[in-house]
């Protein structure tokens, strides 16, 4: 099929190369002019385990391309995704400016056979129906076109895989022609893979995906919970909720206790979501307690620093992970950079590292020094936080690490390390919950 991909970031950059790899003709779009002469190189903008080698590959083979152009691919494609980003308004709404003006771009171009647009990006239920609205609003003749909500799970880290080997489909469409037409867009990977389609109104598609991420924030913030009962009850929040999560019931994914969610998604979409709630007149307490133990969880941990080193102005800190989450470049909204914002403002001297998003940090935190791995962060440290946990700090040699430091004290906001051994080793060790 011939696809266009509108929004060339982590989720449009993954569609659209993974459509291609199931066989597809992809024209992925973006009016990012550094992102696009990237990938106009066929160079990946974003860091995503696999991605690069399935763009080389798609992009040789010359089913995968990149421009900047929405009209050309839009008069030749059969499915047009929209990928754009859908950002947190001050608010809490959800800023759909760019969802609105690739619609009315469509609209402009949307001539000759019936097409499919497919609303990919996260958004609160009812959009589909206002970019229907804004495409016929701008000239388009409603035989010809329907609008699906398609929403997304993948995670950024494991994208690539994600994609190719999903739990499930979820296709949000209110006619036949546009439930045909998205069956053979997948029709390849579900043949390979034996992936579940739960074929759904529009509505309820577009209330999946906010529903879905809420509850995945509201795992985070109950294990949070829990990791607070237990330092003031003097528990293990790591027995705990291991052993709570083994009711199948529940499910031992995403109980982990740490310094809260961040990320371009949850924030923003837990906000939507209890805006959304609100419009619908039901009361958004539930969405509340997730935000407000989330913030709970970053103050917690900040507070550990702070009373531990007592006066921060001048201390040698380090930062182990900037990241959101390990396996990304992505710090959107990222625990790391409110706690250096949060040191730094006390005056201390940060030093950071991390395997991935240095490069992403630097623009954002020029002020701060990069190290080239772990232990030139150690190096002279007065103490040092671990804020993402990245596979490669749990090999780390900690005899090392703590012989390089100038106080061995390590604050473990992702419980990477084990407290008896941190502390046989001779550290102050502080971990979330135990
Ligand atoms: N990142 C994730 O893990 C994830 C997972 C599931 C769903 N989502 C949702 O998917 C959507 C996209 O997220 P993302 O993380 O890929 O965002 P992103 O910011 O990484 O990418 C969005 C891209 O759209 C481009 N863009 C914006 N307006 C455009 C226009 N008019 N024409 C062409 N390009 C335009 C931007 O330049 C950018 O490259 C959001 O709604 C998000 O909530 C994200």
């Amino acid at each position: 099929m011939r696809i266009a991909v509108i929004g060339t970031g982590y989720v449009g950059l993954t569609t659209g190369t993974c459509l291609a790899e199931m066989g597809h003709q992809v024209t992925c779009i973006d009016n990012d002019p550094e992102k696009l002469a990237k990938l106009r190189r066929n160079v990946s903008p974003i860091f995503e385990p696999g991605l690069q080698e399935l763009i080389t590959r798609n992009a040789g083979a010359g089913r995968l391309s990149f421009d900047d152009r929405i009209g050309p691919a839009v008069k030749d494609s059969e499915v047009i995704f929209i990928c754009v980003n859908t950002p947190r308004k001050s608010d809490g709404h959800a800023d759909l400016r760019y969802v609105e003006g690739v619609a009315r771009q469509i609209a402009e171009h949307l001539c000759g056979e019936y097409k499919v647009i497919v609303d990919k990006c996260t958004v609160p239920v009812r959009t589909a129906e206002k970019v229907r609205q804004t495409i016929l609003r701008y000239g388009a003749d409603e035989t010809r076109f329907d609008v699906v909500s398609n929403p997304e799970f993948l995670k950024e880290g494991t994208a690539v895989q994600d994609t190719m080997a999903p739990d499930r489909i979820v296709i949000g469409a209110d006619t036949a022609p546009a439930r045909l037409k998205m069956m053979e867009v997948y029709r390849p990977l579900v043949e390979k893979t034996g992936a579940p389609v739960k074929m759904v109104s529009v509505r309820s598609a577009e209330l999946i995906k906010h529903g879905a991420n809420t509850f995945l924030a509201a795992k985070i913030s109950f294990a949070n919970l829990i990791a607070h009962a237990c330092e003031e009850a003097g528990a293990d929040a790591l027995e705990v909720l291991e052993a709570i999560g083994l009711d199948e019931r529940i499910g031992g994914h995403f109980l982990c206790p740490g310094i809260g969610f961040g990320g371009s998604c949850f924030p923003k979409d837990i906000a939507a979501f209890g805006k959304t709630l609100e419009t619908l007149g039901i009361d958004g307490m539930f969405v509340e307690a997730i935000e407000k133990i989330n913030k709970q969880a970053i103050e917690r941990f900040l507070r550990k620093i702070e009373k531990e080193l007592w006066i921060l102005d001048g201390k040698a800190i380090g930062v182990l992970g900037l990241a959101f989450k390990p396996c990304t470049d992505d710090i959107r909204n990222a625990p790391a950079l409110k706690v250096i914002d949060r040191l730094k403002a006390e005056g201390a001297v940060i030093s950071a590292y991390d395997p991935e998003a240095m490069e992403n940090t630097r623009k954002a935190v020029p002020e701060i020094v990069y190290c080239a791995d772990a232990y030139q962060v150690a190096a002279g440290a007065e103490a040092l936080v671990v804020c993402t946990d990245w596979e490669e700090f749990k090999h780390l040699d900690l005899a090392r690490v703590k012989n390089l430091m100038r106080t061995p004290i390590v604050f473990d906001g992702r419980n990477v390390f084990n407290p008896e051994e941190m502390r046989g080793l001779g550290f102050k060790y502080f971990g979330v919950g135990r």
